[in-house]
């Protein structure tokens, strides 16, 4: 496990889903007040981009087909099915943000 510098929190919009790429690594950044999440950026029922989706109150809907993930534990759920994105703990130093990988 390393730790990564994922993005600078200045360029996080609020409350809107942004992707970035680390190394090999698709991420999905959401900034919602003072808390930040950072999980897989690929949708497993489809592959879609996750930042293409829809943020609100700590989930993100998929815009492939509306899978909801919740960003907290990764869990998503689509017509009684469940899939799970990985999340990461959001560390925050010298005004960026930082994931283990
Ligand atoms: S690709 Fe995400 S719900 Fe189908």
């Amino acid at each position: 496990m390393v730790m990564v510098k994922v993005i600078e929190v200045a360029k996080l919009p609020e409350k809107a889903p942004v992707p970035v790429a680390v190394g090999t690594k698709a991420l999905l950044v959401v900034k919602d007040g003072d808390k930040i999440y950072v999980a897989d950026g690929i949708c497993p029922h489809g592959r879609w981009l996750l930042s293409l989706g829809t943020y609100r109150d700590g989930h993100l809907t998929c815009k492939g087909h509306g899978t909801v993930y919740n960003l907290e534990t990764g869990e998503g759920e689509l017509k009684g099915y469940k899939y799970y994105i990985r999340t990461y703990e959001a560390v925050i130093k010298d005004g960026a943000v930082y994931v283990e990988i």
